[in-house]
């Protein structure tokens, strides 16, 4: 969670709501911002809107129950056999579109796994038709300087971090804050916090993160975005990418 104003991330979230439509399979992000789109759609919901929800974290799963959004599995909207137990109400499949925030954005490259969740938030991101991105102006820069979250498997962890410096970067366990100990991830894993100073050319990186053995998925999300929703303390623009 960053420090921008919650009015600026409520403006980006509601208009990334209003992009939903009668019938969505709709992926829901991780994240104060992201919270807001999930809140704006249960409204919708409540005034009879059909759509069923892809939560990307425990967190998002719990929001969308709270605001009674009906809730798909992701491997029911993509596995043949299960949707036919749970069919899609358009008869189609797939996610329609997902709405998550990001932790830092240069032009359409993001950076994203402040909330741990990113691996979740990618597959779902990599899944849906349109991808769009909600964020406050903290979170906008000419280029990405934020220590990148890599999931890890836990036995990997040195082995892990040990290639991560020889590719230039500091990776740092990530500590939970209210228990001894590191911040276990939805999927029981581990992150490190990986410094890379100003990323450049974030494409390479990424592709280079991605083939270390032992990395589950890591934070730089290149190339997926379809929409920026940046939300001020005015109004909304929104970018097409
Ligand atoms: C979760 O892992 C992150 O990718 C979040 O999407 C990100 O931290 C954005 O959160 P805020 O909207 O609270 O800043």
């Amino acid at each position: 969670t960053s420090g921008g104003s919650d009015a600026a991330k409520r403006r980006a979230g509601e208009s990334a709501a209003e992009a939903v439509t009668d019938g969505d399979v709709v992926g829901l992000g991780t994240g104060s911002t992201a919270a807001h789109a999930i809140r704006a759609i249960g409204r919708r919901v409540n005034a009879g809107l059909d759509v069923r929800g892809v939560p990307t974290s425990f967190a998002s799963r719990r929001l969308a129950r709270e605001r009674g959004i009906p809730l798909v599995d992701l491997d029911a909207v993509f596995d043949p056999v299960a949707s036919r137990e749970a069919p899609a109400s358009d008869g189609g499949t797939g996610i329609d579109v997902a709405i998550d925030g990001a932790d830092q954005i240069a032009d359409t490259a993001i950076i994203k796994g402040g909330g741990a969740a990113h691996a979740r938030e990618k597959v779902v991101a990599a899944a849906a038709d349109r991808f769009l991105v909600v964020v406050d102006p903290t979170k906008v820069v000419d280029v990405l300087d934020r220590s990148v979250p890599v999931e890890v498997l836990p036995d990997a962890r040195a082995t892990v971090a040990r290639t991560i410096r020889r590719i230039g970067g500091e990776p740092i366990l990530r500590e939970a804050t209210r228990k001894d100990g590191p911040v276990v991830t939805d999927n029981g894993n581990l992150v490190l916090d990986c410094d890379f100073g100003e990323i450049d050319d974030p494409d390479p990186l990424a592709t280079r993160l991605a083939s270390i053995p032992g990395v589950l998925e890591h934070g730089l999300f290149v190339g997926l975005a379809n929409e920026i929703h940046l939300g001020n303390d005015e109004g909304v623009e929104i970018r097409d990418c």
